[in-house]
């Protein structure tokens, strides 16, 4: 290839590396449908763990799109919170048995309970659209891994697109809720779920600030 095209891919590609951000505000308009299903086309070119899903015939990957004021958003968010809920709870019944627990999950409990006082899932409602990504359980059980590629893949394309878009991974936690997966049209228990929102951005962030390479790499012998 000629180097000057490959300098320019790469280019565009640093570009997008260093403007994926996560957004957490988000403008009330709806992109276009077409930049939605896009995104899931970048999502559905990433990587999966093929010796892990067997022989089914069946797609292992499935997404969901959920508009915010919908009624599927209606119905999802109290039962994301009731999720929350029972994840404070468990966590402070293991906190209290393990008190060395209490210290490394503390940010963790205080995004908890921040959550249960805004009365709201960040991400579900609060952008136009919230997207659940499903992946196929297979052996071994690398789901999560899987759908972290195909989240990533996501993330730079919406960012190539000038949308913003933020993780919802308490999502993660509804894999084997019921109503939620009936929501989805899955049986509970067989798919492994991460979500993200997806909007406008409400204000332009910029780019990503990381340590320098050679302060973080050790190149050994
Ligand atoms: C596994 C994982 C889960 C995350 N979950 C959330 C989430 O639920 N909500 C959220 O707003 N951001 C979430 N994030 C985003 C991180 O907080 C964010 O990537 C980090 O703070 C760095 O900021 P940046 O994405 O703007 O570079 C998650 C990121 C990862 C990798």
């Amino acid at each position: 290839m000629c180097t000057e095209l490959m300098e320019q891919k790469n280019a565009f590609l640093d570009q997008i590396l260093a403007g994926r951000r996560s957004y957490r505000m988000f403008r009330p308009e709806f992109p276009p449908e077409d930049a939605i299903r896009r995104i899931i086309h970048a999502g559905l070119l990433a990587p999966f763990a093929a010796a892990a899903l067997g022989n089914s015939t069946d797609y292992f990957r499935r997404f969901f799109v959920m508009k915010k004021g919908s009624r599927t958003i209606a119905a999802a968010s109290p039962l994301v919170m009731e999720q929350v809920k029972v994840m404070a709870q468990a966590l402070e019944t293991e906190m209290e048995k393990n008190p060395a627990l209490r210290t490394i999950a503390v940010s963790f409990v205080q995004r908890l309970t921040a959550i249960r006082k805004m009365g709201m899932i960040p991400g579900i409602g609060t952008a136009p659209y919230y997207l659940v990504v499903a992946e196929r359980k297979g052996f071994p059980p690398v789901e999560q891994q899987s759908l972290a590629h195909c989240m990533e893949n996501m993330w730079l394309k919406a960012t190539a697109l000038n949308l913003g878009f933020q993780m919802v991974s308490v999502t993660a936690q509804m894999s084997s809720d019921p109503a939620f997966c009936k929501i989805l049209g899955i049986p509970a228990g067989e798919w492994e779920l991460m979500g993200c929102a997806i909007g406008y951005p409400q204000e332009e962030l910029g780019p990503s600030i990381r340590p320098p390479v050679d302060d973080v790499t050790r190149w050994l012998e």
